[in-house]
């Protein structure tokens, strides 16, 4: 019998990715201290045990550890806000950083693992560089958050150069899709925008806040796309000790980005502007050259994955 771990399975991702393990493995336990996640949107399947915790807490992932034997990790569960990880370091830390390092150590312990896999971020390319971004390109890790997944990324690798565990970090671009919580200024700005045009579909006008220009770019990546990635690294053997984007390979603005979301519902949205965000990376998008030779093709164009959120909420 097989058993999988996902942290953050209540959260946009991870609750993704649980609706798919429940089709491979046995058991499947979510870990979660519903910060920002929502019991909702854990599947509601016999297969899936729900535990409230927190996994910044050693004991709490000792004592898990000491009643489940787990086959596979995937570690989602974190601050997931560049944002809020600036308005709040000493706690992000404690959550991304220290949190990953209680799994890894257990994980180790308890030496059954087949794959550990890391949800790392495109945040700590940073500024500087060329684009697009290539796994060897140069990090320049520029806020709390980056700098904490990139901390974290490098003990997952060093978890398997130095005791043999077999880890896979993935550097996720800027994902979105149903499930991701718009319901707090930290929250990712396709959410947020859907949020608003929910309203205008009610009768509603509320104005969007666009922080600096709009003509910042991301390589936004539809969640199915994510989850196909994720589903891949985990039984490639190729992918043991190793870190890959996670991304389309293009670059969008935020204000094409509403421009298309306009086109697909039929909304317009009334903009307010306010001076860029402390920390934010203004153009950022993936090669994914690598992860393609392990067969990975994203499914998704943005208008697509546009459509089928809209269709969806
Ligand atoms: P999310 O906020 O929806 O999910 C994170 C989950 O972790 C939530 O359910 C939250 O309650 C849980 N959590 C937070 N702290 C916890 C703790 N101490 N103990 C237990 N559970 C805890 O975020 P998401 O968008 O699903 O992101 C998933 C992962 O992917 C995160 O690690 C994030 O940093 C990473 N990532 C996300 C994106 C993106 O665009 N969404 C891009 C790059 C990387
Ligand atoms: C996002 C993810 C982060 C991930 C990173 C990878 C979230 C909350 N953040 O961070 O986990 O590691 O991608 O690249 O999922 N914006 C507005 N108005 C808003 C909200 C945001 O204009 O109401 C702007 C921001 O200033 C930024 C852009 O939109 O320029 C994207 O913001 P956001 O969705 O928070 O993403 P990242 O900061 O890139």
């Amino acid at each position: 019998m097989q058993t999988v771990l996902i942290t953050g399975g209540a959260g946009f991702v991870g609750s993704h990715i649980a609706r798919e393990l429940i089709k491979r493995y046995e058991k499947i336990v979510v870990l979660d201290n519903l910060s920002t996640g929502l019991r909702s949107n854990i599947p509601t399947n016999e297969k899936i045990i729900f535990v409230e915790g927190d996994f910044s807490d050693r004991n709490t992932v000792e004592q898990l550890f000491s009643i489940y034997r787990f086959n596979y990790i995937y570690h989602l569960g974190a601050i997931a806000s560049v944002a809020a990880s600036i308005d709040n370091p000493l706690f992000t830390q404690q959550t991304n950083f220290q949190g990953t390092l209680n799994l890894l150590e257990a994980a180790r312990k308890q030496g059954i693992v087949n794959r550990f896999i890391f949800a790392s971020s495109a945040a700590i390319y940073g500024n500087e560089g060329t684009l697009p971004k290539k796994e060897n390109t140069m990090i320049q890790p520029q806020t709390p958050y980056a700098i904490d997944k990139f901390s974290s990324e490098q003990y997952v690798l060093a978890y398997h150069h130095l005791y043999g565990l077999p880890t896979t970090a993935l550097r996720f671009f800027n994902i979105y899709g149903i499930n991701q919580n718009p319901h707090s200024p930290y929250s990712g700005v396709i959410s947020i925008m859907t949020k608003h045009f929910e309203l205008k579909s009610k009768g509603e006008n509320p104005a969007f806040t666009l922080f600096g220009s709009g003509q910042q770019t991301r390589d936004f990546v539809y969640v199915k796309d994510v989850v196909d990635a994720s589903l891949l690294v985990a039984t490639n053997a190729a992918a043991v000790g190793k870190v890959f984007n996670v991304g389309t390979g293009k670059a969008v603005s935020i204000l094409d980005i509403i421009k298309i979301y306009e086109q697909i519902s039929g909304y317009s949205l009334d903009l307010t502007y306010q001076q860029k965000r402390n920390g934010d990376i203004d153009h950022s998008y993936s090669d994914i050259s690598l992860l393609s030779s392990l067969g990975y093709k994203p499914r998704y164009s943005i208008e697509e994955g546009l459509k089928e959120y809209w269709e969806e909420v």
